[in-house]
């Protein structure tokens, strides 16, 4: 899913492979150097040097996330978690990682509670976030408490059935840029569901369950220029007209008006 973008944020990491010698790499890896470990089906995370930038743990079994385990990789920019059984984080988890850049916890088994204790606390470099493919009922604006610098967070194929007022911080989200919700079993949005994100431009809406939603929904999204609301439970109502309308009124270029299906 992110792998393209692993590939170029690894690149400069994979060349320069200088320096004192890696620590001893469990089989299952593919490669521990001083400046990235990548290694698959493990049960824990492991200790990686304090040079480390980029740490890929990826289709294994780690079920939790404790600040010890990270607690020395005070240069790393990525950290990739994907497809594990993560259903715990402790409270700041990633506290010491003040230069991390891109946290990937997608295709895990983390519910609500396990971000409502601060996980996410201390990541003021952090760009992307993705935390698709969990158990995710609900999403809270305290989660994102101190994440300012956020891009792009991803919450696809999720259980989340709706989104308010209370899910986005009114002033801690200024710079997102693309929000994906597909997948997911949204019915209803209101008029505030994505207030104070003023920098959107990519808005993914598709496969949910929306009958409708109010156009005063986007209506404040003046960045917005991909809006993705195929596949949903379209009822053709005045409501939904409206919508059409002002959607294409502040798309402006007819290849971009959304498709209603
Ligand atoms: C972190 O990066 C800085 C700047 O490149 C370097 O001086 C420092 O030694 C690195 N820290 C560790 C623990 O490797
Ligand atoms: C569609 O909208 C109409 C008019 O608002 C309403 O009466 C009807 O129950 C809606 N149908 C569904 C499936 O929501």
């Amino acid at each position: 899913m992110c792998s393209d973008v692993l590939v170029m944020v690894l690149l400069p990491v994979l060349r320069a492979q200088e320096g004192p010698p890696a620590p001893p790499c469990p089989t299952s890896c593919l490669l521990c150097s001083q400046e990235a470990v990548i290694c698959q089906r493990l049960s824990q995370i492991i200790e990686a040097p304090g040079s480390t930038q980029a740490l890929l743990l990826t289709e294994g079994s780690i079920s939790r996330v404790q600040t010890s385990s990270l607690s020395d990789l005070s240069n790393i920019t990525v950290l990739g978690l994907s497809q594990n059984r993560i259903s715990e984080l402790g409270q700041e988890a990633f506290r010491n990682l003040p230069f991390l850049q891109t946290l990937l916890l997608d295709h895990n088994l983390l519910t609500g509670p396990a971000l409502e204790g601060g996980a996410l606390k201390g990541l003021s470099q952090l760009e992307v976030l993705a935390l698709g493919h969990n158990l995710l009922s609900m999403i809270q604006a305290d989660w994102f408490k101190g994440t300012e610098a956020l891009i792009s967070l991803k919450l696809e194929g999720n259980l989340l059935r709706n989104v308010d007022s209370g899910s986005f911080p009114l002033n801690g989200l200024r710079d997102l840029e693309t929000l994906d919700l597909s997948d997911n079993l949204i019915d209803r949005l209101d008029e505030n569901s994505f207030n104070g994100l003023v920098s959107l431009r990519t808005l993914d809406l598709s496969r949910n369950r929306l009958s409708s939603a109010p156009a005063e929904a986007f209506s404040y999204l003046s960045w917005l220029g991909n809006l993705n609301l195929d596949l949903n439970s379209w009822n053709c109502s005045c409501e939904l007209l409206e919508l059409v309308e002002l959607l294409s009124t502040f798309i402006q270029q007819p290849d971009k008006v959304p498709e209603l299906s």
